[in-house]
């Protein structure tokens, strides 16, 4: 097809593109109804006029986490008015003032002033609404990590969870959401004696899985039969190689558009092996952008090492000699990179307590060295 046929080519395959979007809430949110039930359990007491239970959501990325919170909050919002609800995603809104105006706006339907009006004054409105209508606050802080970055979050932690030594009566609770698990290390020791928070874990989903989830995104997208269960197979395995479900609801979208680029009313294999190539390292980059320093480091160590069996202990000597970290947190470090699925380990049964650890990169290490350069 010539360039106009492309852009005036109005066949589609695509029902609802806008289900591959990332922000797209699904109607079936499959496998998560364990969690669904811990969310809730935890913002019931706040239906019933009392304080929701602080919660930490931990799961490695696109296990469903902000979904999730999404669902449970307007199913609170449908069944409730005792609650206020309030998202906030923590990579956009990280001052003590933006996420005090989220939760402002909610409340009131409008922004605070951006100047002029004292943080305490937006602060008191706030809470004394809450105390006044008798409602309850639940904070959802998603990749609250973002945070700890600006290292903002002791004070609003701080701020959201004692409003109750200030503003009698007023019951409020933070849901922290991340894909991290290093959470309880990040605290100050006087809000640590406030959030002793429920854990409420999203585990990474299983190939099978993967494919029942892609399976009804195919429903909610294409129109029938746009794509094989073979096709379908494939690139569910693609994405839990990558350990990521986005990988798979990406592939998706590309594969269709490469399949109307070609005119085709179906997605054909050659469609899907151009996806592959041209999403291949995305979500790679995406993960390898959130690692501290030292985790890069290992990571890079790992890549380099030309060893088949690399042992956690060897791998410790290399690491120290540049970091001088204590072993403890080489470990921290290593479980890290395992927890987001870059690496494998896998007990030997040997060493001195027969625990000894080897170490396998999960990535081709010249992809591994191309996406880290790039970051
Ligand atoms: N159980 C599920 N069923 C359907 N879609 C899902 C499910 N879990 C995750 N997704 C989809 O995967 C993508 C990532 O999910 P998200 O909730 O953003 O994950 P996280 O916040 O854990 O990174 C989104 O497009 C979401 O719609
Ligand atoms: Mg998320």
């Amino acid at each position: 097809m010539g360039i106009d046929d492309i852009l005036l080519y109005d066949e589609t395959v695509f029902k609802n593109i806008d289900a591959f979007n990332p922000d797209y809430i699904p109607e079936n949110f499959l496998h998560r109804e364990s969690q669904m039930e811990s969310l809730a359990i935890c913002l019931r007491p706040a239906l019933r006029g009392g304080r929701p239970v602080n919660t930490v959501v931990l799961g490695s990325p696109a296990t469903g986490k902000t979904t999730a919170i999404k669902k449970i909050f307007s199913m609170v919002e449908r069944n409730s008015d005792r609650v206020v609800c309030v998202y906030v995603n923590c990579q956009l809104h990280t001052t003590r003032f933006n996420i005090f105006s989220q939760i402002y706006n909610k409340i009131f339907g409008h922004m605070p002033p951006e100047t002029g009006v004292p943080f305490s004054r937006i602060y008191g409105n706030i809470m004394k609404h809450l105390r006044d209508e008798g409602k309850a606050l639940v904070v959802a802080l998603d990749d609250v990590n973002y945070l700890f970055h600006s290292k903002n979050a002791n004070k609003i932690f701080y701020d959201i969870l004692r409003a109750h030594e200030e503003f009698n009566g007023v019951k409020t609770g933070i849901f922290a959401i991340l894909s991290d698990i290093e959470f309880r290390y990040m605290l100050d020791k006087n809000v640590n004696s406030v959030f002793i928070p429920h854990e409420v874990i999203f585990d990474p989903y299983t190939t099978e899985e993967m494919v029942s989830i892609l399976k009804e995104r195919i429903k909610a997208g294409f129109f029938p039969d746009v794509i094989s269960d073979e096709l379908l197979e494939e690139i569910a395995e693609r994405s839990s190689e990558a350990g990521d479900l986005r990988v798979g609801i990406d592939l998706l979208r590309v594969s269709g558009n490469f399949a109307e680029a070609d005119a085709s009313k179906t997605i054909e294999e050659k469609h899907v092996q151009e996806a592959l190539k041209s999403t291949g390292s995305v979500s790679l980059k995406s993960t390898l952008k959130t690692l501290s320093d030292n985790e890069k480091l290992l990571l890079e160590i790992i890549t380099e090492s030309e060893e088949d069996n690399l042992v956690a202990g060897d791998l410790y000597k290399a690491f120290t000699k540049k970091t001088s970290s204590s072993y403890a947190s080489f470990d921290r470090t290593l479980n890290k990179l395992e927890f987001l699925r870059l690496v494998d380990t896998k007990f030997t049964g040997k060493g001195v307590k027969g625990n000894s650890r080897i170490v396998i990169l999960r990535f081709n290490p010249e992809e591994m060295v191309k996406c880290m350069k790039n970051i």
